[in-house]
């Protein structure tokens, strides 16, 4: 089968591709908007893209024409995030928080989702998470309706136990969930086998 996506609507090109690129990483992004009010909201258009500088990006669509999703909108006027990564038991909770809420209500109180400061912005960051990046907006490239938030990571919180002071990971502590096929299908990452590189 071949797909001519020109020919497509944009909601078939994204059942297309989402349900195909796949497992992605799942981005848990909180902010806060100029007033200081958090919002917090998932997004898989997501991946690490380098290490010097220390590079993330995700990709908010906009609600309706010219109109950010609240996570883009908010990074515009503070330049600041939060990424978290999540493992089985918080997946309820971070489906819960892709509802569409009114600009400024907060998904983290109606959620129950404890929360504590981040040390290098003034974003908070949620308490239960195993790994959370506190990152700054590098810039955001509009492409259509598409927003390419591109972030510097500056701080990287790990959850004690999964990682040893060399920065490598203890066997059998860290399980982050993955996005398969739209609309609602995840995977798990407990079945992981190696392949050597060639020398
Ligand atoms: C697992 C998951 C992944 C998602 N990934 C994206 C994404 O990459 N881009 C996007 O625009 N929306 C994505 N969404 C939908 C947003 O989370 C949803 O529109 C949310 O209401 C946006 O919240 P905000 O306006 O507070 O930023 C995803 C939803 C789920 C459950």
């Amino acid at each position: 089968m071949t797909f001519d996506l020109e020919s497509l609507p944009p909601s078939d090109r994204y059942k297309i591709l989402a349900s195909l690129v796949m497992p992605r990483p799942i981005a848990w992004v909180t902010t806060v908007d100029r007033n200081g009010k958090p919002n917090a909201a998932p997004y898989s258009f997501f991946n690490v893209f380098g290490a010097n500088p220390p590079l993330v990006a995700f990709a908010p669509g906009n609600k309706a024409p010219d109109t950010p999703k609240d996570t883009a909108k908010n990074i515009r006027q503070t330049r600041e995030f939060v990424i978290h990564l999540l493992d089985e038991p918080l997946g309820q909770v971070m489906v819960n928080t892709s509802a569409t809420l009114p600009h400024g209500e907060n998904e983290l109180e109606i959620n129950n989702i404890e929360t504590i400061p981040s040390e290098k912005i003034n974003v908070p960051r949620i308490a239960d998470t195993p790994v959370a990046l506190e990152c700054t907006e590098h810039s955001t490239i509009e492409i259509g309706s598409n927003r390419l938030v591109l972030g510097i990571v500056h701080l990287v919180h790990v959850r004690e136990g999964i990682m040893n002071e060399k920065g490598y990971l203890q066997e059998g502590t860290y399980f982050p969930i993955g996005r398969m096929s739209s609309p609602d299908w995840y995977t798990k990452t407990n079945d992981q086998f190696e392949i050597p590189r060639p020398d």
